[in-house]
């Protein structure tokens, strides 16, 4: 699977997002180590605090779907207003990158794309460093 095709699912999943109050569409695919693709998109609500980012509804569905913590090697992002003539980059929010943190590979990479030939490439250690997780839960 190569950059360009994961950020061509995030662009379509990008598509579905529900998005009755922002209007800013996010699509997410989310790369398993066995090859398998997960996509997800932002879902909203008019209670606000349950809307569902589209990198946790990929993150979500993987995970239920039987994916195992550090199955997830690679994130493609891509977001911005529904009527926006061109995407700029869409960084992951901080409660995303706690979740990618805690159920990505170690080394996991992040795309944040404005097109499939327009993008930068991150580690989850970029976006978050000295992040918190199951082994801090583990120290006596
Ligand atoms: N959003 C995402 O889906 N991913 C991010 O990392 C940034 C924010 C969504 C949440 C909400 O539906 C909309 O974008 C505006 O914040």
């Amino acid at each position: 699977m190569t950059h360009k095709q994961l950020i061509k699912l995030a662009l379509s999943a990008r598509e579905r997002a529900y998005v009755p109050f922002s209007n800013f569409k996010v699509g997410a695919a989310l790369l398993s180590k066995d090859g398998t693709v997960y996509t997800g998109c932002n879902v909203e609500s008019a209670a606000y605090s349950p809307t569902c980012c589209a990198e946790r509804t990929a993150l979500v569905k993987g995970v239920s779907e039987g994916a195992q913590e550090k199955d997830f090697i690679t994130i493609a992002v891509v977001g911005g207003h529904n009527d926006a003539r061109t995407l700029d980059y869409c960084y992951p929010c901080g409660v995303c990158r706690q979740m990618l943190y805690e159920l990505g590979d170690d080394d996991l990479e992040i795309i944040v794309a404005k097109t499939e030939d327009d993008y930068k490439v991150h580690t989850i250690t970029e976006l978050l460093p000295h992040g918190f997780g199951r082994k801090d839960l583990d120290k006596k």
